[in-house]
């Protein structure tokens, strides 16, 4: 009988990048090309449970999609990232012990839609294998360990509220930090699921293909302006000025996509229908910008006192299966 010892709660955020992280330096190290700027979201977590089994030969994960009933045991890729990153986390975090785990994980969303499930899933279990280790990381080593899982923008899930990725030089000062907590300004973040299906390409061989995209180049040089043009803009709070960065930003991000070799094509019909929408909305003076990350689904931008317009206006769409609502939250926590 395998012997379970210690058990640990974790809950970790999604974010949404208002300026995207796309196309790596190091590959090995998992450096962005620019800084990155993110919101971290109160309604869309994961929670992962870490049971520390004495037996260092059991290492097991079980994963409870978005509506499903029950967890389900994941022998194939999924737990095969988790065991390379439990390897890596080791390495970094210099550990020479073996350990065994059982990981219960769940999702308040749907995963690989363009919500950030893998931000999630790897903050949180980055904070697991420290606790599995018995290690008290401060937050910029949690955000350089989440990094190093493989998804980058994993390292801004750990911090509270609006968060700024700094590129850094090397992967020792490549980590994010909190510019402003989740209660600085009301922001929402609404969800539209267009689609609960599961994405074709995964960012991993797209960061790689973004060197190919002629229009990377260009990318580069207005992001970096674009970031302080929009940190200034967080300062003052000028929604419609911030807003608009968001949008820019997020179109150069998909022509770099759409430029790249093999290119991705994360937008479907339903996604340039809700484009088209959030123009129409601003036309009608309610102030609602969209941003779209690695995925055909839709995150639209307001002020929290138009929330509850802009919720309605968009529920009645057809292409709109479901809208998840977001307010800014705080990072990745040991809950339990
Ligand atoms: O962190 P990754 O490897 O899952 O890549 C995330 C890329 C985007 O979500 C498209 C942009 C971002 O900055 O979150």
């Amino acid at each position: 009988m395998k012997q379970t010892n210690r058990v640990s709660i974790i809950k970790s955020p999604a974010n949404i990048a208002f300026i995207k992280y796309w196309g790596r330096s190091s590959t090995k190290d998992i450096l962005p090309l620019t800084d990155t700027f993110s919101m971290n979201l109160s309604n869309c977590y994961t929670i992962v449970r870490l049971e520390v089994v004495d037996d260092s030969g059991v290492q097991e994960l079980f994963i409870k999609d978005y509506k499903a009933e029950t967890h389900k045991q994941d022998t194939g890729t999924a737990l095969l990232k988790v065991q390379q990153y439990y390897a890596r986390a080791k390495k970094y975090l210099g550990v020479t012990k073996n350990f065994g785990f059982r990981i219960y994980s769940e999702n308040s969303f749907p995963k690989k839609a363009g919500i950030a499930s893998s931000a999630s899933f790897f903050s949180a279990q980055a904070l697991a294998f420290a606790t599995l280790f018995e290690k008290k990381l401060p937050e910029k080593q949690l955000s350089i360990l989440s990094r190093l899982s493989g998804s980058g923008s994993a390292a801004r899930s750990v911090c509270d509220g609006f968060v700024v990725w700094k590129k850094g030089a090397n992967s020792t000062n490549s980590y994010a930090q909190s510019i402003a907590p989740a209660t600085y300004w009301k922001l929402v973040d609404l969800v539209l699921i267009l689609t609960y299906q599961e994405k074709k390409a995964g960012s991993g061989e797209g960061h790689e293909g973004a060197h190919t995209s002629p229009f990377l180049s260009c990318r580069i040089s207005s992001t970096k302006k674009r970031i302080r043009h929009m940190l200034d803009t967080f300062k003052t709070k000028d929604f419609v000025t911030f807003g608009r960065l968001i949008e820019e930003d997020a179109v150069s991000m998909h022509a770099v996509m759409m430029t790249q070799s093999p290119p991705l094509y994360y937008w479907s019909g339903a996604t340039m229908e809700v484009i088209k929408k959030t123009l129409a909305l601003r036309e009608q003076g309610i102030e609602a910008y969209f941003t779209i990350d690695a995925g055909e689904n839709v995150h639209i931008i307001c002020e929290k006192k138009n929330e509850k317009k802009v919720f309605s206006y968009f529920s009645k769409l057809k292409e709109v299966q479901e809208i998840i609502s977001n307010d800014p939250a705080v990072g990745t926590r040991l809950i339990g």
